[in-house]
């Protein structure tokens, strides 16, 4: 069984998503036999941003710049080591209302047509069927039912559309939020999303 864990938040060791999906991903290897993990760590490694000669190349077209050449054998690693993965845990905080754009730019190279979705006479199509996805996710604020800011929320709610587009129907979200409001509340919210983490049934 092989999980792929993802982290992007750029707030390094101080980082509340990252503590969680760590503790995400040591509940798993604790409770899932022969439960192979690949690490990837998207802040200190970021994949750019998608041009019209990344969709070129995607079109069997070479590109002739080394720096280039790279940079889709990346985006071609990571398609592959997304389609390989029985479990994702995504790592996943919100900025500006959404996710980091160091995890847009990753699922700017995993939505790829043919792949992990396709259009049919019926519309559009997921072909990724059988994975578990399970994503920590930080707020410094409130966003859940009834709060003020519930419109703003674009993190969860985005990543819920997304999975469900490339066939993901019951991705898992554990949410720390309201980090920013004091100490006491970062405590009990972290400890809650711990909590969560620490009885996720085995991968
Ligand atoms: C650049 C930046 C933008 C942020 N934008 C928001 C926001 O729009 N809404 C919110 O509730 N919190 C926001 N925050 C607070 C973070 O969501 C919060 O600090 C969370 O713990 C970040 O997760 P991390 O510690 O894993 O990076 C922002 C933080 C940063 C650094």
């Amino acid at each position: 069984m092989k999980l792929l864990h993802i982290d992007t938040s750029i707030l390094g060791a101080n980082s509340a998503s990252r503590q969680v999906s760590a503790k995400v991903v040591e509940r798993l290897k604790a409770v899932t036999p022969d439960l192979s993990v690949t690490y990837r760590d998207l802040a200190a490694e970021p994949l750019s941003h998608l041009s019209g000669t990344h969709l070129a190349a995607a079109q069997g077209a070479v590109p002739e710049e080394p720096e280039l050449q790279k940079d889709i054998a990346a985006g071609q690693a990571v398609l592959d080591e997304f389609l390989a993965a029985d479990v994702v845990v995504i790592g996943a905080p919100m900025y500006n209302f959404t996710m980091p754009s160091q995890l847009k730019a990753w699922i700017d190279r995993i939505l790829v047509n043919g792949k992990t979705f396709r259009y049919t006479e019926n519309g559009p199509e997921g072909l990724v069927g059988d994975k578990r996805i399970i994503v920590a996710i930080s707020r410094g604020g409130m966003y859940g039912a009834g709060a003020p800011a519930a419109a703003l929320e674009h993190l969860e709610t985005y990543l819920k559309g997304v999975f469900a587009f490339i066939g993901v129907t019951n991705p898992e979200f554990i949410v720390a939020e309201g980090l920013n409001i004091g100490p006491e509340h970062r405590e009990k919210a972290m400890q809650g999303a711990i909590e969560a983490a620490t009885g996720l049934r085995a991968a």
